[in-house]
Protein backbone atom coordinates (compact mmCIF):
# COMPACT_ATOMS: atom_id res chain seq x y z
CA UNK A 1 0.00 0.00 0.00
CA UNK A 2 1.32 3.54 -0.66
CA UNK A 3 1.69 5.09 2.69
CA UNK A 4 -0.01 8.56 2.91
CA UNK A 5 1.10 11.98 4.08
CA UNK A 6 0.36 12.09 7.36
CA UNK A 7 -2.38 14.49 8.08
CA UNK A 8 -4.59 13.10 4.96
CA UNK A 9 -5.48 10.54 7.87
CA UNK A 10 -6.88 13.56 9.97
CA UNK A 11 -9.05 15.02 7.38
CA UNK A 12 -12.98 14.52 7.40
CA UNK A 13 -13.69 15.83 3.70
CA UNK A 14 -16.05 18.45 3.40
CA UNK A 15 -20.07 17.08 3.21
CA UNK A 16 -21.99 19.37 1.10
CA UNK A 17 -25.72 19.34 0.84
CA UNK A 18 -27.32 16.55 -0.75
CA UNK A 19 -27.27 16.97 -4.72
CA UNK A 20 -31.24 16.30 -5.75
CA UNK A 21 -30.19 13.95 -8.14
CA UNK A 22 -28.41 11.53 -5.52
CA UNK A 23 -31.50 11.83 -3.92
CA UNK A 24 -33.91 10.83 -6.64
CA UNK A 25 -31.19 7.75 -7.00
CA UNK A 26 -31.38 7.19 -3.04
CA UNK A 27 -34.96 7.29 -2.71
CA UNK A 28 -36.39 6.88 -6.35
CA UNK A 29 -39.09 9.96 -5.49
CA UNK A 30 -41.06 10.85 -8.46
CA UNK A 31 -42.17 14.32 -7.03
CA UNK A 32 -40.40 17.93 -7.08
CA UNK A 33 -37.24 17.64 -4.62
CA UNK A 34 -36.71 20.77 -3.23
CA UNK A 35 -33.26 21.76 -1.90
CA UNK A 36 -32.83 24.09 0.96
CA UNK A 37 -29.38 22.62 1.55
CA UNK A 38 -26.87 24.57 0.56
CA UNK A 39 -27.82 28.39 1.11
CA UNK A 40 -27.82 28.92 -2.94
CA UNK A 41 -30.16 31.66 -4.23
CA UNK A 42 -33.92 29.90 -5.19
CA UNK A 43 -34.44 32.05 -7.98
CA UNK A 44 -32.44 30.39 -10.68
CA UNK A 45 -28.93 32.44 -11.65
CA UNK A 46 -28.95 35.91 -12.93
CA UNK A 47 -30.28 36.08 -15.86
CA UNK A 48 -27.82 38.50 -17.19
CA UNK A 49 -24.96 36.28 -16.31
CA UNK A 50 -27.22 33.24 -18.32
CA UNK A 51 -27.51 35.46 -21.50
CA UNK A 52 -23.72 36.69 -21.39
CA UNK A 53 -22.62 32.78 -21.22
CA UNK A 54 -24.71 32.19 -24.21
CA UNK A 55 -23.06 34.77 -26.22
CA UNK A 56 -19.46 33.24 -25.39
CA UNK A 57 -20.08 29.62 -24.96
CA UNK A 58 -18.17 28.92 -28.58
CA UNK A 59 -15.04 30.67 -27.15
CA UNK A 60 -14.95 27.65 -24.64
CA UNK A 61 -11.50 26.25 -26.43
CA UNK A 62 -9.51 29.10 -25.44
CA UNK A 63 -8.16 29.50 -21.72
CA UNK A 64 -9.51 31.88 -19.94
CA UNK A 65 -7.74 35.09 -19.10
CA UNK A 66 -5.71 34.48 -16.27
CA UNK A 67 -5.60 37.68 -14.78
CA UNK A 68 -9.49 38.09 -15.00
CA UNK A 69 -9.20 41.85 -16.41
CA UNK A 70 -12.53 42.68 -17.41
CA UNK A 71 -13.80 41.32 -13.99
CA UNK A 72 -11.70 42.84 -12.18
CA UNK A 73 -12.07 46.82 -14.16
CA UNK A 74 -15.93 45.97 -13.21
CA UNK A 75 -14.82 45.39 -9.55
CA UNK A 76 -13.05 48.61 -9.71
CA UNK A 77 -15.90 50.61 -10.83
CA UNK A 78 -18.59 48.94 -8.32
CA UNK A 79 -16.29 48.64 -5.13
CA UNK A 80 -13.35 51.56 -5.51
CA UNK A 81 -10.58 48.85 -5.18
CA UNK A 82 -8.00 48.85 -8.20
CA UNK A 83 -7.35 45.59 -9.50
CA UNK A 84 -3.93 44.88 -7.96
CA UNK A 85 -6.10 44.87 -4.57
CA UNK A 86 -8.40 42.23 -5.94
CA UNK A 87 -8.34 38.83 -6.29
CA UNK A 88 -10.76 36.21 -8.32
CA UNK A 89 -10.35 32.36 -7.26
CA UNK A 90 -12.67 28.89 -8.27
CA UNK A 91 -15.58 29.91 -5.26
CA UNK A 92 -13.97 31.77 -2.43
CA UNK A 93 -13.00 27.94 -0.77
CA UNK A 94 -9.93 28.50 -2.86
CA UNK A 95 -9.19 32.13 -2.02
CA UNK A 96 -9.33 30.31 1.77
CA UNK A 97 -6.92 27.69 0.75
CA UNK A 98 -4.66 30.01 -0.69
CA UNK A 99 -4.65 32.04 2.23
CA UNK A 100 -3.06 29.28 4.02
CA UNK A 101 -0.73 27.94 1.46
CA UNK A 102 1.00 31.55 1.18
CA UNK A 103 0.67 32.30 5.10
CA UNK A 104 0.83 29.15 6.81
CA UNK A 105 3.25 26.66 8.09
CA UNK A 106 2.76 24.28 10.41
CA UNK A 107 2.77 25.01 14.27
CA UNK A 108 1.15 28.76 13.73
CA UNK A 109 -1.65 29.46 14.99
CA UNK A 110 -5.57 30.17 13.36
CA UNK A 111 -7.78 31.14 15.31
CA UNK A 112 -11.66 30.72 14.56
CA UNK A 113 -15.08 29.85 16.17
CA UNK A 114 -16.30 26.65 16.75
CA UNK A 115 -18.16 26.29 15.45
CA UNK A 116 -17.76 28.38 12.07
CA UNK A 117 -17.58 27.40 8.39
CA UNK A 118 -16.11 23.71 8.49
CA UNK A 119 -13.49 24.64 5.50
CA UNK A 120 -11.53 26.49 8.05
CA UNK A 121 -10.66 23.86 9.64
CA UNK A 122 -10.04 21.05 6.85
CA UNK A 123 -7.42 24.11 5.71
CA UNK A 124 -5.90 23.67 9.11
CA UNK A 125 -5.66 19.90 8.40
CA UNK A 126 -3.83 20.38 5.45
CA UNK A 127 -1.81 22.97 5.95
CA UNK A 128 -0.55 22.10 9.71
CA UNK A 129 -2.11 24.95 11.25
CA UNK A 130 -3.13 24.66 14.69
CA UNK A 131 -6.48 25.45 15.17
CA UNK A 132 -7.49 27.43 18.11
CA UNK A 133 -11.42 26.73 17.88
CA UNK A 134 -13.07 28.83 20.47
CA UNK A 135 -16.83 28.66 21.09
CA UNK A 136 -19.38 31.10 20.12
CA UNK A 137 -20.87 32.65 23.10
CA UNK A 138 -25.14 32.56 22.23
CA UNK A 139 -24.71 31.51 18.82
CA UNK A 140 -21.78 34.89 17.86
CA UNK A 141 -18.70 35.09 17.45
CA UNK A 142 -16.90 35.71 20.74
CA UNK A 143 -14.40 38.41 19.45
CA UNK A 144 -13.13 39.18 22.96
CA UNK A 145 -11.56 36.04 23.54
CA UNK A 146 -10.59 35.34 20.15
CA UNK A 147 -8.92 38.57 20.47
CA UNK A 148 -7.30 37.61 24.10
CA UNK A 149 -6.29 33.99 22.15
CA UNK A 150 -3.77 35.96 19.93
CA UNK A 151 0.10 35.17 21.28
CA UNK A 152 3.31 35.28 19.20
CA UNK A 153 2.15 32.16 17.33
CA UNK A 154 -0.95 33.46 15.83
CA UNK A 155 -0.97 33.99 12.09
CA UNK A 156 -4.11 34.22 11.06
CA UNK A 157 -7.66 35.21 12.75
CA UNK A 158 -10.58 33.60 10.47
CA UNK A 159 -14.43 35.58 10.93
CA UNK A 160 -17.03 35.10 8.99
CA UNK A 161 -19.51 37.47 8.85
CA UNK A 162 -22.12 36.56 9.10
CA UNK A 163 -21.29 33.28 10.76
CA UNK A 164 -22.28 29.89 9.00
CA UNK A 165 -24.69 27.89 10.67
CA UNK A 166 -25.66 30.15 12.60
CA UNK A 167 -26.16 33.61 10.68
CA UNK A 168 -25.24 36.09 13.52
CA UNK A 169 -22.83 39.09 12.52
CA UNK A 170 -19.97 40.87 14.85
CA UNK A 171 -21.18 44.47 14.51
CA UNK A 172 -19.23 48.08 13.92
CA UNK A 173 -18.52 48.91 17.23
CA UNK A 174 -17.15 45.13 18.38
CA UNK A 175 -15.36 44.88 15.19
CA UNK A 176 -13.70 48.32 15.11
CA UNK A 177 -12.12 47.67 18.48
CA UNK A 178 -10.71 44.12 17.80
CA UNK A 179 -9.48 45.30 14.28
CA UNK A 180 -7.73 48.25 16.73
CA UNK A 181 -6.20 45.73 19.13
CA UNK A 182 -4.83 43.72 16.05
CA UNK A 183 -1.17 42.90 16.02
CA UNK A 184 0.19 43.66 12.31
CA UNK A 185 1.56 40.11 12.06
CA UNK A 186 -1.60 38.71 12.17
CA UNK A 187 -3.83 38.27 9.50
CA UNK A 188 -7.50 38.70 9.94
CA UNK A 189 -9.54 37.01 7.30
CA UNK A 190 -13.58 38.11 7.39
CA UNK A 191 -15.11 35.77 5.16
CA UNK A 192 -18.15 37.98 3.98
CA UNK A 193 -20.44 35.30 1.98
CA UNK A 194 -23.39 36.80 2.76
CA UNK A 195 -23.03 40.35 2.97
CA UNK A 196 -25.26 41.01 -0.11
CA UNK A 197 -27.93 39.92 2.20
CA UNK A 198 -27.60 42.58 5.09
CA UNK A 199 -28.85 46.14 4.81
CA UNK A 200 -28.23 47.04 8.43
CA UNK A 201 -26.05 50.34 9.55
CA UNK A 202 -24.19 47.82 11.92
CA UNK A 203 -22.93 45.71 9.75
CA UNK A 204 -19.17 46.80 9.32
CA UNK A 205 -17.64 48.32 5.89
CA UNK A 206 -14.86 46.76 5.64
CA UNK A 207 -13.23 47.51 2.46
CA UNK A 208 -12.34 50.78 4.02
CA UNK A 209 -9.81 49.09 5.78
CA UNK A 210 -8.12 47.99 3.27
CA UNK A 211 -6.34 51.37 2.60
CA UNK A 212 -5.41 51.33 6.21
CA UNK A 213 -4.42 48.33 7.29
CA UNK A 214 -1.95 45.89 5.72
CA UNK A 215 -3.21 42.84 7.33
CA UNK A 216 -6.57 42.14 6.26
CA UNK A 217 -8.23 39.69 3.39
CA UNK A 218 -11.77 40.09 2.77
CA UNK A 219 -13.86 37.14 1.13
CA UNK A 220 -16.63 37.60 -1.12
CA UNK A 221 -18.49 35.42 -3.81
CA UNK A 222 -20.81 35.08 -6.50
CA UNK A 223 -22.37 31.69 -5.12
CA UNK A 224 -24.86 33.63 -2.69
CA UNK A 225 -26.75 36.50 -3.82
CA UNK A 226 -25.66 36.45 -7.48
CA UNK A 227 -26.78 33.09 -7.99
CA UNK A 228 -23.59 31.59 -9.56
CA UNK A 229 -22.90 28.61 -7.17
CA UNK A 230 -22.34 26.01 -9.97
CA UNK A 231 -19.95 27.74 -11.88
CA UNK A 232 -17.21 28.25 -8.82
CA UNK A 233 -16.31 31.74 -8.45
CA UNK A 234 -15.40 34.20 -5.30
CA UNK A 235 -13.40 36.81 -4.71
CA UNK A 236 -11.21 38.87 -1.95
CA UNK A 237 -9.62 41.88 -1.61
CA UNK A 238 -6.42 42.87 0.50
CA UNK A 239 -3.50 45.07 -0.02
CA UNK A 240 -1.33 44.37 -3.16
CA UNK A 241 1.33 42.77 -1.20
CA UNK A 242 -0.92 39.94 -0.13
CA UNK A 243 -2.48 39.50 -3.27
CA UNK A 244 0.51 39.46 -5.02
CA UNK A 245 1.30 36.36 -2.75
CA UNK A 246 -1.62 34.53 -3.09
CA UNK A 247 -1.92 34.75 -6.75
CA UNK A 248 2.19 33.58 -6.90
CA UNK A 249 0.45 30.21 -4.88
CA UNK A 250 -2.63 29.94 -7.28
CA UNK A 251 -2.40 27.46 -10.06
CA UNK A 252 -2.97 28.74 -13.55
CA UNK A 253 -6.12 29.44 -14.90
CA UNK A 254 -7.77 29.14 -12.18
CA UNK A 255 -11.31 30.69 -12.88
CA UNK A 256 -12.64 29.21 -15.76
CA UNK A 257 -14.15 31.50 -18.99
CA UNK A 258 -17.28 31.30 -18.71
CA UNK A 259 -17.64 31.85 -14.51
CA UNK A 260 -15.75 34.87 -15.77
CA UNK A 261 -17.80 36.07 -18.09
CA UNK A 262 -21.23 35.20 -16.15
CA UNK A 263 -19.57 37.08 -13.22
CA UNK A 264 -18.78 40.50 -14.91
CA UNK A 265 -22.72 40.08 -16.44
CA UNK A 266 -23.95 40.01 -12.48
CA UNK A 267 -22.43 42.59 -11.17
CA UNK A 268 -24.69 44.64 -13.44
CA UNK A 269 -27.76 43.02 -12.42
CA UNK A 270 -28.88 45.16 -9.93
CA UNK A 271 -32.44 43.97 -10.86
CA UNK A 272 -31.49 40.52 -10.09
CA UNK A 273 -29.86 40.79 -6.71
CA UNK A 274 -32.54 42.91 -5.47
CA UNK A 275 -35.51 40.69 -6.37
CA UNK A 276 -33.16 38.13 -4.68
CA UNK A 277 -32.78 40.40 -1.42
CA UNK A 278 -36.63 40.94 -1.43
CA UNK A 279 -37.41 37.26 -1.74
CA UNK A 280 -35.09 36.31 1.00
CA UNK A 281 -36.37 39.00 3.44
CA UNK A 282 -40.14 38.11 2.58
CA UNK A 283 -38.91 34.25 3.27
CA UNK A 284 -37.50 35.25 6.44
CA UNK A 285 -40.64 36.87 7.56
CA UNK A 286 -42.98 34.35 6.64
CA UNK A 287 -40.60 31.55 8.18
CA UNK A 288 -40.09 33.43 11.61
CA UNK A 289 -43.57 33.66 12.15
CA UNK A 290 -44.29 30.23 11.13
CA UNK A 291 -41.77 28.45 13.21
CA UNK A 292 -43.01 30.64 15.90
CA UNK A 293 -46.33 29.24 15.18
CA UNK A 294 -44.59 25.45 15.70
CA UNK A 295 -42.92 26.36 18.47
CA UNK A 296 -39.78 25.60 17.09
CA UNK A 297 -36.41 28.05 18.19
CA UNK A 298 -34.44 29.43 15.69
CA UNK A 299 -31.42 32.22 15.22
CA UNK A 300 -32.48 35.29 13.98
CA UNK A 301 -30.41 35.26 10.71
CA UNK A 302 -28.48 37.75 9.05
CA UNK A 303 -27.78 35.30 5.62
CA UNK A 304 -30.10 32.98 3.25
CA UNK A 305 -30.54 30.73 5.91
CA UNK A 306 -31.53 30.01 9.39
CA UNK A 307 -30.77 27.47 12.03
CA UNK A 308 -33.35 25.94 13.63
CA UNK A 309 -33.24 24.35 16.49
CA UNK A 310 -35.85 20.62 18.01
CA UNK A 311 -35.64 19.63 20.84
CA UNK A 312 -33.42 16.02 20.31
CA UNK A 313 -31.52 14.74 17.34
CA UNK A 314 -32.62 16.47 14.15
CA UNK A 315 -31.38 13.77 12.32
CA UNK A 316 -34.57 12.17 12.08
CA UNK A 317 -35.86 14.98 10.83
CA UNK A 318 -34.03 15.25 8.32
CA UNK A 319 -34.42 12.06 7.26
CA UNK A 320 -37.94 12.33 6.86
CA UNK A 321 -38.39 15.25 5.49
CA UNK A 322 -35.70 14.02 2.51
CA UNK A 323 -38.41 11.49 2.01
CA UNK A 324 -40.80 14.39 1.19
CA UNK A 325 -38.50 15.52 -1.09
CA UNK A 326 -36.80 17.92 0.69
CA UNK A 327 -33.52 18.04 1.29
CA UNK A 328 -32.14 19.83 4.98
CA UNK A 329 -28.70 20.21 5.93
CA UNK A 330 -27.80 18.64 9.47
CA UNK A 331 -25.15 20.47 11.58
CA UNK A 332 -23.59 17.66 13.04
CA UNK A 333 -20.57 18.06 12.37
CA UNK A 334 -20.53 21.71 13.49
CA UNK A 335 -20.86 20.22 16.84
CA UNK A 336 -24.99 21.14 16.76
CA UNK A 337 -26.83 17.95 16.73
CA UNK A 338 -30.08 18.97 17.79
CA UNK A 339 -30.22 21.61 14.84
CA UNK A 340 -30.73 21.81 10.88
CA UNK A 341 -29.39 24.65 9.01
CA UNK A 342 -32.54 25.56 6.62
CA UNK A 343 -31.60 28.08 3.61
CA UNK A 344 -34.82 30.59 2.63
CA UNK A 345 -35.96 29.56 -0.53
CA UNK A 346 -39.00 30.53 -2.75
CA UNK A 347 -42.84 31.01 -1.28
CA UNK A 348 -43.80 27.96 -2.43
CA UNK A 349 -40.65 25.85 -1.03
CA UNK A 350 -40.97 27.52 2.59
CA UNK A 351 -44.75 26.67 2.33
CA UNK A 352 -43.92 23.35 1.19
CA UNK A 353 -40.78 23.21 4.48
CA UNK A 354 -43.62 24.55 6.96
CA UNK A 355 -46.59 22.11 5.68
CA UNK A 356 -43.27 19.36 5.72
CA UNK A 357 -42.35 20.54 8.96
CA UNK A 358 -46.16 20.67 10.64
CA UNK A 359 -46.57 16.55 9.45
CA UNK A 360 -43.35 15.46 10.42
CA UNK A 361 -43.59 17.38 13.92
C1 LIG B 1 -19.09 31.40 5.24
C2 LIG B 1 -18.90 30.80 3.90
N1 LIG B 1 -17.81 31.07 3.19
C3 LIG B 1 -17.60 30.55 1.98
C4 LIG B 1 -18.51 29.69 1.41
C5 LIG B 1 -18.20 29.07 0.09
O1 LIG B 1 -18.39 29.91 -0.93
P1 LIG B 1 -17.92 29.57 -2.41
O2 LIG B 1 -19.04 28.88 -3.08
O3 LIG B 1 -17.62 30.93 -2.96
O4 LIG B 1 -16.68 28.74 -2.36
C6 LIG B 1 -19.66 29.36 2.09
C7 LIG B 1 -20.60 28.42 1.49
O5 LIG B 1 -21.54 27.93 2.00
C8 LIG B 1 -19.86 29.92 3.38
O6 LIG B 1 -20.94 29.61 4.08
Amino acid sequence: MIELRNFVHNIRPYKPGKPIEEVIRELGIKEEIIKLASNENPLGPSPKAVQAIMKKIDNTNLYPDDNCFYLKKKMEEKFGQPPENIIVGSGSVELIELTFKAYVNPGDEIIMSEPSFIMYKIACQIFGGKRIAIPLKDFRHDIETMSRSINHKTKIVIVDNPINPTGTIVKKDVFERFIKQLPENVLLVVDEAYREYIEDENYPNTLEYIAKRKNIVILHTFSKIYGLAGLRIGYGFSNPEIIAALMKVRLPFNVNLIAQIAATAALDDTEYVEKSFKNNEIGKKYLYQELDRLKLKYTPTYGNFILVHFNNEAKQVFERAQKRGLILRTVREYSLPNALRITIGTPSQNKKLIEVLKSIL
